[in-house]
């Protein structure tokens, strides 16, 4: 089975590294020539909308993303021609954060308080319905944290809207949410779904900086029948996660991801088949694995720069992933994930590897340790 992926990045490479095993083979279309899961199979340099080279990848069994911001014409292309999975309408469904909300409260789950902002007065007027803190964010093409200002008092709207006006936007309230977690499913074509225990996510600066599963809480439940209801409802096949807001008055949704995700990486050493192979047998309508954790985990993302290995693969139960990008700021180049057999000794890891992380990011682990109970 050959399949071809919109995007050469990292999720793109993890989901080959995970599949050469099981005999498939890769194409990717990136407009980057450098695109790291090149190494892995063969790599399609174009853009996006370039017909030629959605012909070319129109050859494979399958086609998938591994960045949801494809435009909407080039998979119609691919559909048109060959199993597009997970279909255009449910990318559609997570590139804009207006529609995203609409339609987790369609399904009935709670969102932090929005309005949609176009212009000036707009702008005022949303604030006035929602009031401060608030954060507003391009309702297209954000990730990361980009694209997002928070407003926490009348001065920062000049500034914001300097930054951010003149396109789509949409305001949020801000929420002062106990927790961040993400839940990841994976369904197939035949409506089967499985999902990964609940992970607790910790950003730093808008990015994601850890991911521990299982999460320190029992939201397990809840979490799985909101993931349950939007798959269900797009009748999604692969993986696909939802970022939650975790509050005492219960869960929020943030946004969705309609592709395998950074906060269940750990699920590679940590659960008993990982999101990316799991994502790969819906595609290929192959019975799905299981998703039971193999014992607790801690995932740290390398951002900007991949730090000296030696001292981290030192520590027992660590596993090193360098996803062979060049160094920039801001830029997810890698990742380790720590696992245990049991709390306590994951525990006992997270403060070995405390000892060797850089500064800020000792005090952010530390910190989740610490809440962690
Ligand atoms: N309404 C909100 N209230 C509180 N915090 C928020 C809110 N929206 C975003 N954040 C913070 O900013 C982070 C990034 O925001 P969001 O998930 O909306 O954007 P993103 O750029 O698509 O992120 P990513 O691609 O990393 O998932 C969130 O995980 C959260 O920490
Ligand atoms: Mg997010």
């Amino acid at each position: 089975m050959h399949i071809g992926i919109l995007g050469a990045g990292q999720l793109a490479r993890m989901m080959a590294l995970a599949g050469l095993p099981m005999g498939l083979e890769f194409s990717f279309l990136d407009p980057n020539p450098d695109a790291c899961a090149g190494q892995l199979g063969h790599l399609v340099t174009a853009d996006w909308a370039d017909a030629c080279a959605l012909d070319r990848l129109a050859g494979c069994d399958r086609i998938t993303c591994d960045f949801e911001n494809v435009p909407a014409d080039s998979l119609a292309r691919l559909a048109a021609a060959t199993e597009v999975r997970p279909c255009a309408a449910a990318l559609a469904a997570a590139q804009d954060r207006l529609e995203e909300k609409r339609l987790f409260t369609a399904l009935g789950m709670d969102v932090p308080n929005f309005a949609a902002v176009d212009t000036r007065p707009d702008l005022l007027a949303a604030i006035e319905q929602i009031g401060l803190p608030a954060v507003l964010k391009t309702r297209r093409f954000g990730y990361d944290g980009k694209g997002q200002a928070v407003l926490r008092t009348q001065e920062d709207l000049e500034p914001a809207w300097q930054r951010l006006g003149g396109q789509p936007l949409i305001l949020e309230a801000l929420i002062e949410f106990r927790f961040e977690a993400a839940i990841t499913a994976v369904r197939s074509a035949q409506g089967q779904l499985r999902c990964y225990p609940l992970s607790r996510t910790v950003h730093h600066q808008g990015i994601l900086q850890f991911a521990q599963a299982p999460a320190p809480f029992d939201r397990q439940h809840q979490a799985e029948s909101m993931v349950r209801a939007l798959a269900d409802h797009l009748d999604y096949v692969g993986c696909l996660t939802l970022e939650l807001f975790v509050t005492d008055q219960g869960l929020l949704a943030n946004e969705f991801a309609p592709r395998v995700h950074n906060s269940a990486h750990w699920t590679i050493e940590g659960a008993e088949t990982s999101q990316f192979e799991n994502h790969l047998r819906a595609l290929c309508d192959w019975p799905l694995g299981s998703t039971t954790l193999r014992g607790p985990a801690l995932m740290v993302n390398w951002i900007g720069q991949m730090p000296e290995p030696a001292t981290f693969m030192a520590i027992d139960g660590l596993a090193w992933h360098d996803y062979a990008k060049s160094a920039r700021a801001g830029r997810k180049v890698g990742h380790a994930t720590l696992t245990a057999n049991h709390t306590a000794e994951l525990a006992a890891r997270c403060e070995r590897l405390t000892t060797v992380l850089p500064d800020q990011l000792k005090t952010c682990l530390a910190s989740m340790m610490a809440s962690s109970g």
